[in-house]
C-alpha cells in the first residue's frame, strides 16, 4: 500500500527519494509525488501512474535540495489522479504532508474548516492534515503537527515539511509503520526498510502515538503528550541484494526458487533430533501454559489464512487440540468467545495488515495470549504479540506471497510437533515428522526443477478464462491458495473447492473448456479424489493433476499429469503448493500481466 520516504542531510535529496520509492514500488500504488525544499520554496510535483512518469514529468530539472519528502499513493479516498496524489499542502504552501492510513474523520473536519474558510483542492482525507498543522502552525512544527493530530480520528504514519524549519522534518504515527533510518550525518524517515536499507541498516521503529523531530544530524522522538521517549536502536540483517531480483525476470519467480533455501532458515535450529520434537525459543510461554492450551484460533488475511487452514488440519490431526480459523477481518468485529486456555495464533508476513492487526488488539484485550508468525522483524504484530516465531523467510517484494507461505506452513509444522510431543505423540512419530520436515528443501528443489514442464503446461492453457482447483482434506486450503494465485496475477477467474463439494454446485461449470486442476497425490484420501476426477471426466472437463512419481492410473484419467516426488503426508501441502505456484507464475507471464505489481493489489494491506 502507500509508501513514504523522506531525507534530509548533505546530499540531493532528489535521487534518494525517488530510488526510496522505488523500492516501495512492490507495496502497490497508483500514483507518485515528491516535495523538496529548494531555494526556500516547496516545490511538490505529482503523477498518476508509475514513478516513472514522476520521474518523465521532471526531465531535465537537478534539484540542488537537500531535504524532501516522498509517496506513493494507493487510492483510497478520491481517484488516483494528479491532484489526489501526495504531498499535500494546505493553503499557502508553507507546509508539505505525506500520509499513509485513513482519517476516518475527516469530513466532519473539513466541514469546520471550510467554515473558517479554507479552501480544499483535493478529495482525500489527507489535505484535511496540511489544513490543520498550518492553521497551528505559530512557529514551531513539531507542536502545530502535535496539536493537528489529537483532531485527526483514524490511522496514519505522516512526514511533513515546512519552509520555515527547512532544517528539520517531523514524522508521526498511529496504526501505520513508520521507521527512522539513521546515517552519518543524514537521516531518512520511511514506511519500509526496503526504501533506505540502501543507506543505513540502522533503524528505530516509531511506535504508535509518538512523533519523531528529526533533522540532519539528530532525531528526538516525544509522545502526543510531549513526553520524551528513548530510542530503541535496532541493526536490520538484511542486506540490499535480497531485494533485488539477482538475474530473474520477476520477484516472484525469484522468491519462488528461494523456497529451499527460506526453508531452511525457517526450521534452523529449531528441529530437535535428540527429543524428537521443535524447539521455539520466542514463544514466552513455559511449558505448562503450553501444555494447558485446550483450544486454539488461528487468525489471519489471504495467503495466511490460507496457511492458517494448514494449521488446522495439523494441529488438529497430531497435537488433537481443537482449532478454528478466522477470517481477522470477520474476527474483529465478532464477540470471540476466548477463555483462559485460548492460544491465538496471528499469521501476518508483514505484520502489518490492519485487519489481523486489529484482531490481535481484539484478542488481546479479551484476555488471550497472543503469538505472532510474520515475516518483517519488527513489525507491528511481531512487537505486539505476546511472543511469537518468525518466518525468517527475507523480504517477500512480490505481491503474490510465494516463500513466506511455505515458511509460514513450515513454521506451524513446528509448532504442530512441539504441541504434540506435549501430548500424545510418539517419540516415533515425532522422529518421522522432524525427519519429514528435514527433508523439505530437497524435495521443493525437485518439485521446482519441473519449472520447465509447468511453463509448456501454461503455453497451452493461457487461453483458457476460468479454472477450478481442488483437492480433499489438508490439500483442499493448497487449492484454494492455488486459485488465488492464479487469479490475483493472471487476472483468470480461479476458484478452489473441496473437491467433493464440487457435486453440490461448481459441478455444473464443467465442459470441455473448463480446466480443473486436481490435488491427486498418494495419500489417505486418494481413492475419493479418482472418483471426483472420474466425475469431471464425464462431464468433459479437463484435468491437471498433481500426482505422486510413479502413479500409472493417474495418467490414465488426466489431460496432464505433474508429478511431484512421494513425501510425508505432513508435508505435502508444503510439496504440493510448487507446481501452482509456477503455474500462476507462467500464466501470469504468458497474458502479459504485471506479475510483481498485479492491478488493485497492495503487498502490505494497511487499510481496513
Ligand atoms: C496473496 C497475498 C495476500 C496476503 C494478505 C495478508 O498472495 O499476499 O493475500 O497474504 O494480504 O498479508 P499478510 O500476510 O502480510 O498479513
Amino acid at each position: 500500500m502507500c509508501g513514504i520516504v523522506g531525507y534530509i542531510g548533505p546530499r540531493k535529496a532528489y535521487p534518494i527519494l525517488i530510488e526510496g520509492l522505488k523500492r516501495q514500488e512492490y507495496r502497490g500504488y497508483d500514483s507518485a509525488g515528491v516535495a523538496l525544499i529548494e531555494n526556500g520554496e516547496i516545490v511538490i510535483q505529482k503523477s498518476a501512474g508509475k514513478i516513472a512518469a514522476l520521474e518523465d514529468s521532471l526531465e531535465g530539472h537537478d534539484f540542488e535540495a537537500n531535504s524532501g519528502i516522498a509517496h506513493t499513493r494507493w487510492a483510497t479516498h478520491g481517484e488516483p489522479n494528479d491532484i489526489n496524489a501526495h504531498p499535500h499542502t494546505g493553503m499557502t504552501g508553507k507546509i508539505a504532508v505525506v500520509h499513509n492510513g485513513i482519517i476516518e474523520n475527516y469530513r466532519a473536519l473539513r466541514e469546520v474548516l471550510k467554515r473558517q474558510g479554507r479552501i480544499f483542492r483535493t478529495e482525500t482525507d489527507t489535505e484535511i492534515i496540511a489544513h490543520l498543522i498550518e492553521e497551528y502552525y505559530e512557529g514551531n512544527l513539531l507542536q502545530a503537527v502535535r496539536r493537528a493530530l489529537t483532531q485527526v480520528e483514524g490511522t496514519y504514519g505522516i512526514a511533513v515539511i515546512c519552509i520555515d524549519d527547512p532544517d528539520s522534518m517531523v514524522a508521526a504515527r498511529s496504526g501505520s509503520p513508520l521507521v527512522i533510518g539513521c546515517g552519518e550525518g543524514e537521516n531518512f524517515v520511511a514506511s519500509d526498510v526496503a526504501a533506505i536499507i540502501r543507506h543505513t541498516n540502522r533503524v528505530v521503529y516509531l511506535e504508535d502515538g509518538e512523533l519523531a523531530e528529526v533533522s540532519a544530524s539528530r532525531f528526538s522522538i516525544t509522545t502526543l503528550d510531549d513526553v520524551i521517549v528513548t530510542p530503541h536502536l535496532q541493526e536490520i540483517s538484511w542486506s540490499l541484494d535480497m531485494i533485488e531480483k539477482g538475474g530473474y525476470d520477476h520477484f516472484m519467480l525469484k522468491e519462488i526458487f528461494e523456497q529451499p533455501e527460506t526453508l531452511k532458515n525457517a526450521m534452523r535450529g529449531r528441529l530437535n533430533f535428540e527429543e524428537a520434537t521443535a524447539r521455539l525459543n520466542g514463544l514466552n510461554l513455559q511449558f505448562d501454559e503450553l501444555h494447558h492450551i485446550r483450544r486454539i484460533i488461528i487468525t489471519a488475511c489471504g495467503t495466511s489464512w490460507h496457511a492458517a487452514l494448514i494449521g488446522e488440519y495439523l494441529i488438529e490431526e497430531f497435537a488433537r487440540i481443537p482449532v478454528e480459523v478466522e477470517y481477522a477481518s470477520e474476527f474483529r468485529y465478532r464477540s470471540p468467545i476466548i477463555d483462559a486456555d485460548t492460544l491465538v495464533l496471528i499469521i501476518s508476513q508483514s505484520g502489518e495488515t490492519a485487519d489481523t492487526l486489529a484482531a490481535m488488539r481484539e484478542a488481546k484485550r479479551k484476555g488471550a495470549t497472543c503469538l505472532g508468525i510474520c515475516n518483517v522483524v519488527g513489525s507491528t504484530i511481531a512487537r505486539e504479540s505476546d511472543g511469537g516465531v518468525y518466518i525468517h523467510a527475507g523480504p517477500e517484494i512480490g505481491v503474490a506471497s510465494t516463500k513466506a507461505f511455505t515458511s509460514q506452513m513450515m513454521v506451524l509444522s513446528l509448532i504442530t510437533i512441539l504441541l504434540a510431543r506435549m501430548r500424545s505423540m510418539s517419540y516415533e512419530k515425532g522422529e518421522e515428522l522432524i525427519k519429514a520436515l528435514n527433508g523439505v528443501p530437497e524435495q521443493v528443489k525437485k518439485v521446482l526443477s519441473l519449472n520447465d514442464e509447468i511453463r509448456r503446461l501454461a503455453e497451452k492453457y493461457r487461453d483458457k478464462n476460468n479454472f477450478l482447483y481442488l483437492g480433499r482434506g489438508i490439500n483442499f486450503p493448497v487449492a484454494l491458495e492455488g486459485a488465488l494465485k492464479l487469479k490475483e496475477i493472471s487476472y483468470i477467474h480461479a476458484e478452489g473447492y473441496p473437491a467433493a463439494e464440487m457435486k453440490h454446485g461448481p459441478i455444473a461449470l464443467i465442459d470441455e473448456n473448463m480446466p480443473a486442476v486436481v490435488l491427486a497425490p498418494k495419500d489417505s484420501v486418494y481413492s475419493k479424489i479418482i472418483s471426483n476426477m472420474q466425475e469431471i471426466k464425464a462431464r468433459k472437463g479437463i484435468i491437471i493433476a498433481i500426482a505422486t512419481e510413479g502413479d500409472k492410473e493417474i495418467a490414465e484419467l488426466a489431460d496432464e499429469v505433474i508429478y511431484i516426488p512421494q513425501v510425508n503426508d505432513f508435508i505435502l501441502p508444503i510439496v504440493g503448493i510448487i507446481p501452482l505456484q509456477l503455474l500462476a507464475y507462467h500464466m501470469a507471464v504468458l497474458r502479459r500481466c504485471d506479475v510483481d505489481q498485479p492491478r488493485n493489489l497492495a503487498k502490505s494491506v494497511t487499510v481496513e
